[in-house]
């Protein structure tokens, strides 16, 4: 065995590997832009489906396109037969993320234009995708508590109807806005590891379900977007506030990571929290829940005390979605059905400049040698 001589930036830490113009992160000024917009004043100013035809197309739709493209979203909301027969067959105890998985990769193998790569057969299933998830995830979640499928209603928005599928009646306002905030929020972040994934997978010329597919695995990971139930399992551990501080020595002491705090990129807070923490106060204050706000600030006080290391979006999500009523391991689930927007818009971009994605490695094991032949 020899040591490594190379410059080995180990997880591709700090490295460039390719240019874009979906979104930019900048640590710098705590900024995220999706095609030049900060992130925020999308949340505040306009919808998730707003949001999505921005990440598709580049610019915001006029009222005449949101008009088209919402339509086109509500003609495909429904949970088509081989997909439920499929997740029918699922136990109740696996991960609902294995759950979608399996229903996206059903989607892709019954579909005759699955091996068309073209940028127009690839906008038709980015876009029939990112309007059937709602129904997947919803049904997921209803099965696992043995309820039926509730249908989509056409004359609701995209995340007003996510609800409706899956508690089976119209949610509040301010829930559904909250809702809809944490999917403008979770949309795009450049090339995290799933959308790398995307990436990588589409660089070989694969189809964009095997893609997506490969993308929701590399989600699924507690240290990317498992963080989401994940923070909600240590919101569960602790219990209360005033038992914080003794968990997070414990933790600590443990050499745990704690879930929810840290950022590959952000080293100075993530720029999409406090857009999220406003929506989980106005969910806390909706539900009559003032406790799950008390545990959230004093956790987050003592990690920066001990640590310095800040909140990432998964904090204020876990809890968020903990108040809507989403079970646990549905989290990360939600997260992907807003991600399929910037992975799509990735998996479009790698395509228009294609590049077999194939670094190096140094080898550091046994040097040549030969099999003994007497
Ligand atoms: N808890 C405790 N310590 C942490 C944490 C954490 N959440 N995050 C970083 N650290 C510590 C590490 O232990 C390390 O300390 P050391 O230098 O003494 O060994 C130091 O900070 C640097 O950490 P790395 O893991 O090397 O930083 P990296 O950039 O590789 O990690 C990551 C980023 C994976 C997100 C990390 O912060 C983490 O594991 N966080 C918890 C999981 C999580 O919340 N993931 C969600 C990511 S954001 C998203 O997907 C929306």
């Amino acid at each position: 065995m020899t040591e490594a001589t190379s410059d080995i930036k180990k997880g591709l830490a700090g490295v460039v590997v390719d240019v874009t113009s979906v979104s930019k992160v900048n640590p710098e000024t705590n900024s995220l832009l999706y095609r030049g917009y900060p992130v925020q004043e999308l949340a505040e100013h306009c919808s998730f489906e707003q949001v999505a035809y921005l990440l598709w197309n580049g610019e915001l739709p006029t009222d005449a396109e949101l008009a088209e493209f919402t339509a086109l979203e509500r003609g495909q909301r429904a949970l088509d037969d081989n997909v439920k027969a499929a997740i029918d067959l699922l136990p109740t105890e696996s991960h609902p993320m294995d759950a979608l998985r399996t229903a996206v990769s059903v989607i892709g193998a019954n579909d005759p234009t699955a091996e068309t790569n073209t940028p127009e057969a690839n906008a038709v299933k980015a876009a029939s995708l990112y309007a059937k998830l709602p129904a997947i995830v919803a049904y997921d979640q209803r099965r696992r508590h043995g309820l039926e499928l509730v249908p989509p209603r056409d004359d609701l928005g995209y995340s007003a109807n996510f609800l409706f599928m899956t508690f089976g009646e119209e949610a509040d306002p301010v829930v559904v806005d909250a809702f809809d905030v944490s999917m403008i929020l979770y949309a795009e972040h450049s090339f995290n590891a799933s959308t790398f994934t995307a990436r990588v997978i589409t660089s070989t010329l694969s189809d964009l379900y095997s893609a997506v597919t490969g993308a929701i695995g590399a989600l699924k990971g507690a240290l990317h977007g498992g963080a989401n139930e994940a923070v909600m399992h240590v919101f569960d551990e602790i219990g209360t506030a005033d038992q914080a501080s003794a968990w997070l020595d414990a933790a600590l002491a443990e050499k745990r990571k704690i879930m929810g705090f840290g950022h590959r990129v952000y080293k100075n807070g993530d720029s999409r929290v406090p857009t999220m923490l406003k929506a989980l106060e106005r969910l806390a204050e909706h539900y009559g829940k003032p406790e799950i706000l008390e545990l959230y600030t004093t956790l987050e006080a003592d990690m920066v005390a001990r640590k310095n290391i800040k909140p990432n979006l998964d904090y204020p999500s876990g809890p968020a979605y903990n108040l809507i009523g989403f079970d646990t391991a549905t989290f990360t689930p939600l997260f992907v059905a807003a991600r399929i927007v910037g992975w799509t818009a990735h998996i479009a971009e790698q395509l228009a400049s294609n590049a077999l994605i194939r670094p190096l490695s140094e080898y550091v094991g046994p040097d040549e040698r030969h099999v003994p032949t007497d």
